[in-house]
């Protein structure tokens, strides 16, 4: 197994131990800390399937600010739980196609639940790798994507095959862990590379990294940097539907110490970035 596959074994693991927990347990269960930081209306949320809701592991809502239109093909990359292919699949309408990726199975089972409870008959769930995107060529309109690429070690394989699947004038829109300056002991750590800290990039390889695949007009379109109570919140595993708090991306598994170390040391160096693109 190459050094990536390993990476992507413990990412997938870590996901697919994540969702092994009570469905009410959930980690983002629309109480008001995560949609907030998250960009989910209420509204939105209550028109969910709950284990959808209740198992997204986001750091943003990419079709907030996306303009699909009706009839377009939206990819997810990492669907997870499926909550942003649903909400994408309600947007684009019957004459549109929502299609979501993922590597893990245990998440692509719980998104193929899910897309049974939402009713919706044009959403499709597919395993593979955003390395080697199972989509033709040309075929997509928008790439959106949650709390994903940060988790890639192969991230340049990525920005190309997102070119490669967009159709011409074709868009991408995710939200993505970025950072900047993280300590050499945070960039090492498998925990937090699986949690969505370790392997994010900043703003500016992101935004090189984009254009290098062919794409244009790259640019950050809104950002959340997390302050250190917002950075506890993401690092902590919510317990309770009532609780102010919830982790998003797998929480490392950490002592209340170690977390405030964490969260002292990289408050303001790590942040949800809202980024787009387009294909010429
Ligand atoms: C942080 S979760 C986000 C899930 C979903 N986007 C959401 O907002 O709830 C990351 C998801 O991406 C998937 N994933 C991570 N790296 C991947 C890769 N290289 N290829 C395919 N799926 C990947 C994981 O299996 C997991 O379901």
């Amino acid at each position: 197994m190459s050094d990536q596959d390993e990476i992507r074994k413990s990412v997938s693991d870590a996901y697919g131990q994540a969702i092994k927990k009570p469905a009410d347990k959930g980690c983002c269960s629309g109480s008001g800390t995560f949609s907030s930081m998250a960009g989910y209306s209420a509204e939105e949320l209550a028109a969910l399937p709950k284990d959808a809701v209740g198992n997204s592991f986001g750091c943003g809502n990419p079709l907030a600010m996306s303009e699909v239109r009706e009839g377009e093909t939206v990819l997810d990359l990492g669907s997870g739980g499926g909550i942003d292919l649903i909400l994408a699949a309600k947007k684009v309408g019957p004459q549109g196609k929502v299609i979501g990726v993922d590597m893990t199975d245990d998440m692509l089972a719980l998104c193929r639940k899910n897309i049974a409870a939402s009713g919706l008959q044009n959403i499709e769930a597919r395993k593979g790798i955003i390395e080697k995107l199972p989509v033709d060529s040309n075929s997509v309109d928008l790439v959106i994507s949650n709390c994903v690429l940060n988790l890639s070690p192969e991230k340049d394989r990525v920005f190309k095959e997102i070119f490669r699947v967009l159709k011409p004038g074709g868009r991408i829109l995710v939200s993505d862990i970025v950072a900047k300056d993280l300590p050499a002991w945070a960039v090492i750590n498998q925990n937090l590379y699986n949690s969505c800290v370790a392997g994010a990039i900043s703003e500016e390889d992101y935004l090189q990294g984009l254009a290098k695949a062919g794409l244009k007009n790259a640019a950050v379109r809104d950002r959340l940097i997390y302050d250190a109570a917002m950075l506890q919140s993401f690092l902590t595993p919510k317990l309770s539907d009532e609780g102010a708090s919830c982790s998003c991306c797998a929480p490392p598994a950490l002592s209340d110490s170690a977390r405030e170390k964490i969260t002292a040391q990289l408050a303001g160096k790590i942040w949800s970035a809202k980024i787009y693109a387009q294909k010429p």
